[in-house]
């Protein structure tokens, strides 16, 4: 059985999808171990406790630098046996000490198809303003293994989002959400739980 840690920032949406699934019977191999928020009173720790997942929160603020924040991490993860971690939503930056201790088992979710609309600053509506703004036609999510430079390890999963005339970046935003990130995030857990994710240089091969 994998122990999946989750970390989460926000409203945990993409969590609640990860757990209807996992209840669903769609993640055999996973067991969700802890749900880690980064501030004090995100909903996503309510939706984790009602699944029975335990909640902890852990603020860099109240660490002395970013290695400190990173080692209660891992010891936290490390404790609970964690072997896969998710960005569900994750807003604050990991460092290298962080990244090192979970090398290649780390993933996150980007609402957008990466290499466009990513890197610092686009979280939030920003991806979507910028896709509506550019003009594309379509765009969607990435799931992708993390390393320390923001949404550039080896994409996992992808899916596209059709643009329509009338789109804002709130309509966007909910439809990438629902058409995209809802089923790719589960698929990718599901797939590395199977042990079906191979790294050949950047490029994922994923086998049946
Ligand atoms: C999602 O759009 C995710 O891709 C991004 O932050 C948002 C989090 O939403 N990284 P939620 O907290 O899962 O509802």
């Amino acid at each position: 059985m994998l122990k999946v840690g989750v970390l989460v920032s926000g409203g945990g949406t993409n969590l609640q999808a990860i757990l209807d699934k996992k209840a669903a019977g769609y993640l055999p191999e996973c067991e969700f171990v802890s749900v880690v928020a980064s501030k004090p009173g995100v909903y996503a720790l309510e939706r984790a406790a009602n699944f029975g997942i335990p909640g902890t929160v852990i603020c860099k603020k109240d660490y002395a630098s970013q290695d400190e924040y990173d080692k209660a991490l891992v010891e936290h993860f490390t404790e609970k046996g964690v072997g896969l971690i998710v960005l569900a939503g994750f807003l604050t930056i990991l460092g290298k000490t962080f990244m090192d201790a979970f090398e290649g088992r780390i993933i996150n979710v980007h609402p957008a198809l990466i290499p466009s609309f990513c890197g610092k600053g686009f979280y939030g509506l920003k991806p979507h303003e910028k896709a509506l703004e550019y003009g594309v036609k379509v765009t969607g999510a990435t799931v992708h293994f993390v390393e320390l430079e923001a949404d550039a390890g080896p994409i996992i999963l992808q899916k596209a989002v059709y643009i329509k005339e009338d789109d804002t970046a709130e309509t966007l935003q909910k439809r990438v959400m629902k058409e995209a990130e809802w089923e790719i995030l589960p698929e990718a857990i599901k797939l590395f739980s199977e042990d079906k994710l191979k790294l050949e240089g950047r490029i994922v091969k994923i086998s049946d």
